[in-house]
C-alpha cells in the first residue's frame, strides 16, 4: 500500500523504477524458513498424492529438476498457483501466496529437498 502513496513520485522517476521496485519487494517477501519447511511438507504430501512420492510422475507429469529442465519458471509458478483449467491441476491460491509458488517452482527446479525430520 505503501506503493500507491508513492506512485506520483514514482511516475516521476518512470515505470522501469517501479518495476524495479516490485521485483526488488517479491524478493523481500520470500518465505520464512519455517513457512519453507510448511512448504516442503505440503509439496511432499498434497502434491504428491498426484505427482508422485517422488515427484516422478503419477496422474500429474513429473516434477523432478530433470523433468522440469526445459520449461520455463514464471510458467510453472503460474501453474502452481492457478491451476490449469481443463485439468486434474487444480489452482493452489487459497493455500499459497504468489511468493510461495514461486519458491515452490523454484526448489523444483533445483531439485525439491526432503522435509527435515525436527519439526
Ligand atoms: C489432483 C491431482 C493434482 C494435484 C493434487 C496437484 N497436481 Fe500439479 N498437475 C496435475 C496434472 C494432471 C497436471 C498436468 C496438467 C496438464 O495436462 O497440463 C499438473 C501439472 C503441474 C505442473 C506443470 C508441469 C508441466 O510439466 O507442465 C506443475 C509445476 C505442477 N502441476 C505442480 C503442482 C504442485 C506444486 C502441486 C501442489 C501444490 C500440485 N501440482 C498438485 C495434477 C495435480
Amino acid at each position: 500500500m505503501a506503493l500507491l502513496l508513492f506512485f506520483p513520485i514514482l511516475r516521476r522517476i518512470g515505470l522501469g523504477a517501479v518495476w524495479a521496485l516490485l521485483a526488488a519487494s517479491a524478493l523481500a517477501q520470500m518465505p520464512t524458513p519455517e513457512r519453507q519447511q510448511a512448504l516442503v511438507r505440503m509439496v511432499r504430501q498434497d502434491c504428491g498424492s498426484c505427482h508422485g512420492l517422488y515427484l516422478t510422475g503419477g496422474l500429474g507429469p513429473a516434477l523432478t529438476s530433470e523433468a522440469l529442465a526445459d520449461k520455463p519458471l514464471d510458467s510453472m509458478a503460474a501453474t502452481i498457483y492457478g491451476g490449469r483449467p481443463g485439468t486434474p491441476m487444480a489452482p493452489w491460491k487459497a493455500m499459497l501466496s504468489e511468493q510461495d509458488a514461486l519458491w515452490i517452482a523454484q526448489q523444483l527446479f533445483a531439485g525439491f529437498p526432503e522435509p527435515t525430520k525436527d519439526r
